[in-house]
């Protein structure tokens, strides 16, 4: 389903083999729910919710952990029901837009917040229950919280104690959006399982997980690079992107990621990913089967070939110019795989966290802001 070419990779992971049971254990001391929770989620209660919502537009309200998830399981899986909106921004004109886009009458609010004090959330929420409520409408209908057990919300789906946003899309987090789009999410369900036996074998080579953070960690590159040739995942990269700056960038130490996106970007970033400092690691992403094949009309050529034969050559370059890189290979996109690509950046990210010596986990520099704001905003 997900294997790695690491040829081009310069290191030697098989040195740092031995390290995977000692990880393993400082990481289920840490407590944390993100491999375990999945085996608690109600799929009924969740599935039958679904079943029985009958909107056009679903509309998250929420930022961070609580709206990337969403916005990247609709953006790679595609919604077979109702049209996802994630404001995940208070931006006014944003915000507008989004409402000039739904009917009122056929919308339901999902308000997503583990805290329930995050801002930006409470904004979004008091805007449109204004606007429900202007409208005649009855906002029990149009407003669902997801939220964690304590914070008088009152939530319809909680979130675990012990998992924090941005591991969270496996919960009602995500579950419940990728529900009410018709995904199934027992297949997500079904993919991260496979992939957290994975994450917890002692075997270096059946540990994906450890795998992954290893490489990074000895690369030791400042920046990491996470190229798709796929232009479905580039929802994938920003959900990616939060995992990693939010989980490593901790103590003066850290992985800072970049966005990139094949083949588009080989026109735009490729020059300086050549011949520029050498301070990155390239991650690309190879999807065998992108779900559909089209004829360019150039000889034999398909457009899927043309994909292939471009990532080869760029990573060719990258080889030839001493850029450490990687290939990450998906058979194909669909809720069992990006099931288990969740879990594995997930669990990668557990790794890197100890390779580190750092707690993945917590997020002070961003606690320290939302309090700031607050501050600020009181005065
Ligand atoms: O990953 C995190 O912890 C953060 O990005 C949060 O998800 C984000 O700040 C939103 O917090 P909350 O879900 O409490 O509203």
């Amino acid at each position: 389903m997900i294997s790695f070419d690491f040829r081009n990779s310069g290191v030697d992971l098989e040195a740092v083999a031995d390290r995977i049971p000692g990880y393993l254990e400082k990481i289920h001391a840490r407590n944390q729910g993100f491999y375990s929770a999945i085996d608690e989620i109600s799929v009924e209660e969740i599935e039958a919710f679904a079943a029985a919502a009958d909107y056009d537009d679903v509309v998250v309200l929420g930022i961070g952990g609580s709206a990337l998830g969403a916005f990247c399981l609709d953006r790679v899986l595609g919604s077979n029901g109702p049209n996802l909106w994630v404001v995940d921004n208070v931006d006014p004109a944003f915000i507008a837009s989004i409402e000039a886009k739904i009917n009122l009458e056929r919308t339901l609010f999902l308000v997503i917040s583990k805290s329930g004090q995050t801002i930006e959330t409470r904004a979004q929420y008091s805007y449109f229950k204004n606007c429900v409520e202007e409208a005649g409408l009855n906002a029990e209908d149009h407003f669902v919280f997801i939220s964690g057990a304590d914070t008088g919300l009152n939530p319809k789906f909680v979130i675990p104690e012990n998992v924090g946003g941005r591991f969270s899309v496996l919960t009602p987090v995500g579950l419940v959006p990728a529900a009410l789009m018709g995904l199934d999410i027992r297949a997500l369900l079904k993919g991260a399982k496979t992939m957290r036996d994975s994450f917890l074998n002692k075997s270096f080579e059946e540990n994906l997980p450890f795998q992954l953070a290893a490489v990074q960690f000895l690369a030791a590159k400042p920046n990491v690079v996470m190229m798709p040739y796929c232009q479905r995942l580039s929802a994938f990269v920003e959900w990616w992107r939060q995992l990693l700056a939010e989980s490593t960038g901790k103590e003066g130490k850290g992985l800072t990621p970049i966005e990139a996106l094949g083949v588009t970007d080989q026109h735009s970033q490729n020059q300086l990913y050549n011949e520029g400092p050498n301070d990155k690691f390239l991650m690309m992403i190879k999807v065998e089967d992108l779900g559909i094949d089209l004829p360019t009309g150039m000889d034999e050529l398909s457009f899927t070939q043309l994909l292939h034969t471009e990532m080869e050559g760029t990573v060719q370059s990258f080889t030839e110019n001493g850029r450490p890189n990687m290939t990450i290979k998906i058979e194909r996109l669909n809720e069992e795989t990006l099931g288990a690509l969740f879990m594995l950046f997930e669990a990668m990210t557990a790794f890197l966290g100890e390779f580190f010596e750092i707690n993945a986990f917590d997020q002070p520099g961003v606690e320290l802001s939302k309090q700031i704001t607050l501050k600020l905003l009181s005065q």
